[in-house]
């Protein structure tokens, strides 16, 4: 029989969640929970890397947490906790800072470049090392796997490479996790422009379509979602972004495929396919919508609360080892 591998993954609560999280993300977490001890956090502390609301920060946590549920991961079976209830996140981060992680890998996160545009001399420090923090996160919980979506691929990648020059230096204490990205559906693509990240980010809530949206939001920002010139529903991501974009939600939430679609709609136009599409996006946020709306703001913090005893005692069994090997204990 397969050992249980360790699985940990985390969402900032830094804006509404959208269906990119749920293709991207989410949605493996739910298949990955049956067979496999899994971790999934909120962290917070990665929010605060930019500008933020103290009020909206917390409310958004527990937003999270209800997500998480309505939508499929169980809190018996899966560990859900908020990042900031456990120090050993920040107290290994700052080891990390130190010991295994260099000025230059951190220089080369596309993240950090985008994020911080021409701005790079006046963002947070916080910003900068942020996946110091991450690779803190993952590691403190001799994590196997990690499913992120495909923009968070390097940050596993310096992951592992900080796991393996601290255990050259120190002797064997990390585990080197692996990253999981999907084939399909790993980079949903903005709404309003099909080259850019569907992002929670975005000022332009047009650009996704969150988890939280009424049906008659989400219809009408498909109706708005930019299409190719020409006509034609095929996918062609070079020629037909927009589209091919489209076309792929279609497909993950109406579980078809994309062949079958073009068949399907080979003389059908934009507007027409677009109602369709926003019906399939529809039922399946009425799927965890209703749900969602049962949990309670008490029942979400009380679930956090449990998740963080759990990781608490495997986080802090962690931290001690590796400040003894360090030489502070
Ligand atoms: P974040 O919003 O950056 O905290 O992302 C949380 C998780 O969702 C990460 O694994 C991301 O890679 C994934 N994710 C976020 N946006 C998208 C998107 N547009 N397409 C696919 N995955 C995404
Ligand atoms: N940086 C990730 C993002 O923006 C969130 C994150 C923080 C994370 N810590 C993590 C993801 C650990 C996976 C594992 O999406």
């Amino acid at each position: 029989m397969n050992k249980k591998k360790i699985i940990f993954s985390g969402i900032q609560p830094s804006g509404e969640l959208h269906i990119g999280h749920y293709i991207g993300a989410i949605e493996q977490w739910i298949k990955l929970q049956n067979e496999n001890n899994c971790i999934f956090s909120i962290v917070d502390y990665h929010a605060i890397t930019v500008n933020h609301d103290p009020e909206l920060l917390k409310k958004r946590s527990l937003e999270i947490c209800k997500l998480y549920i309505a939508m499929g991961i169980d809190p018996e079976k899966s560990i859900i906790f908020k990042q900031s209830d456990i120090s050993a996140h920040t107290e290994l981060s700052w080891i990390f800072n130190c010991k295994g992680c260099y000025m230059s890998d951190l220089k080369k996160m596309t993240q950090f470049k985008d994020k911080a545009g021409d701005k790079q001399e006046l963002v947070s420090v916080g910003l900068f090392n942020y996946p110091v923090l991450m690779a803190a996160d993952i590691l403190l919980y001799d994590t196997d796997i990690v499913p992120v979506g495909e923009d968070q691929k390097q940050h596993v990648e310096l992951t592992r490479d900080i796991a393996k020059r601290f255990n050259h230096q120190f002797g064997q204490t990390f585990k080197v996790p692996e990253v999981m990205v999907k084939k399909e559906g790993a980079r949903v693509m903005s709404l309003s422009d099909p080259y850019k990240k569907m992002s929670k980010s975005e000022a332009n809530k047009n650009s996704y379509i969150a988890l939280l949206d009424a049906p008659d939001v989400a219809r009408k920002k498909i109706k708005k979602a930019v299409s190719d010139s020409g006509s034609g529903i095929y996918y062609l991501p070079d020629e037909k972004p927009a589209i091919s974009n489209l076309l792929s939600i279609y497909a993950f939430l109406g579980n078809r495929e994309i062949k079958r679609l073009e068949k399907d709609y080979k003389d059908v136009g934009y507007g027409d396919f677009k109602n369709d599409l926003a019906d399939i996006v529809i039922k399946f946020l009425e799927k965890f919508q209703d749900k969602y709306s049962q949990i309670s703001d008490s029942q979400a913090e009380e679930i956090l609360e449990k998740g963080k005893e759990k990781a608490k005692a495997i986080a802090e069994k962690k931290l001690e080892e590796v400040k003894r090997v360090i030489g502070v204990k």
